[in-house]
């Protein structure tokens, strides 16, 4: 019976050595180990043999036991640490490197949206002449955008601007001036203010038209200032912007919110080119912004942005801007960081 057991015991360490998997390893277990296994029949044989066997059989029973679960355990760590090296083979990361651009698979880099570029620097050439940067709401009500600044309902100037409007009455804002009168309503003058920011119109859209588009309103408000100080400033702007000392010239123009009104035109690459709408603040525009006019004068002027860009970058189509396409903004990589 010993030898039987012995033999049991080789048959089972070599079927576990063999073992390839899990499933084969419970195999074995069931066949040897289990209740209806050949270990325990040999046990179930015990009280069937002389009195002085029962108890080495019984012990070399138990031993045979053991041997056979502490190899199937070894093997069972040995198939699993297996397994984990493989997948580490397979599976493996350089966490040191970038990650892949633009490939779909993890995060590219980004860029600055070229108008989000030139913002960032008129913020800080304004700054740098003590203008303040404020916001206003896109979604502006009839009174900031038209009639505060001297464009009551029924005036034809309102045609100037095809409006989106909302069921509520309000509009998208049309231009960066009704931040002229927020600046006064939460300002004591002096005022020096200035607002960058997107505008809507209803547009047909083509290579000069969008929808959304971004201004910068310029507002000063003090003693006696005059069209010189307007002309410094916009000057100043335009020389660090164009990087290029650029002639301009005023001709006459109309605008319901300034008195005198101009358009600004610049030379740029040695032609004349029209770049923005100005003047003088007119009197009932303070008025309307609780300031006295006979106290008080002052310039605003209002120009678009993406004009300037498509200088800037020679960009053909003013579309691209909005288009959320990655070919367009990609080949701003490099531009001014963050
Ligand atoms: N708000 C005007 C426009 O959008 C521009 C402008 C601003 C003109 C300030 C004069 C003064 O057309």
């Amino acid at each position: 019976m010993l030898e039987r057991l012995q033999a049991l015991t080789d048959e089972a360490l070599g079927l576990v050595q063999g073992a390839g998997d899990s499933a084969a390893l419970d195999a074995v277990q069931t066949a040897f180990l289990g209740k209806k296994g050949k270990v325990q029949a040999v046990l179930r044989t015990i009280g069937s043999l002389a009195p002085e066997e029962r108890g080495p059989v019984g012990k070399a029973a138990n031993a045979a036991k053991v041997e056979i679960e502490s190899a199937l355990g070894e093997r069972r760590q040995a198939l699993i640490d297996a397994a984990e090296g493989e997948l580490a083979e397979t599976e493996w990361v350089d966490a040191t490197l970038p990650p892949p651009a633009s490939t779909g698979e993890g995060r590219s880099g980004g860029t600055i949206h070229p108008i989000t570029t030139l913002v960032r620097d008129m913020d800080d050439i304004f700054a740098s002449m003590g203008f303040e940067a404020l916001d206003g709401p896109w979604v502006e009500d009839d009174y900031h955008n038209f009639t505060a600044l001297n464009i009551p309902p029924d005036h034809p100037a309102r045609d100037m601007q095809d409006t989106y409007w909302l069921s509520d009455g309000n509009c998208l804002r049309t231009h960066t001036s009704p931040v002229q009168i927020r600046a006064m309503e939460n300002n004591k003058p002096p005022i020096r203010a200035v607002c960058l920011g997107r505008v809507f119109r209803h547009e047909d859209l083509d290579a000069t038209h969008e929808n959304t588009f971004h201004q910068v309103e310029g507002f000063y408000v003090d003693r006696q200032v005059s069209v010189g100080h307007m002309l410094y400033v916009l000057r100043a702007l335009l020389r660090e912007i164009l990087e290029e000392d650029v002639e301009v010239r005023l001709r006459p123009s109309y605008f319901p919110f300034v008195e005198p009104g101009f358009e600004m035109d610049v030379t740029f690459r040695g032609k004349w080119m029209e770049l923005l709408g100005c003047g003088m603040v007119h009197p009932k525009v303070l008025e309307f912004g609780g300031i006295d006019s006979s106290q008080w004068s002052g310039f605003a002027f209002g120009l678009g942005i993406d004009r300037l860009v498509m200088l800037r970058h020679g960009v053909e189509d003013l579309r691209h801007f909005m288009s959320g396409d990655l070919r367009f903004l990609e080949q701003f990589h490099g531009g001014a960081e963050g």
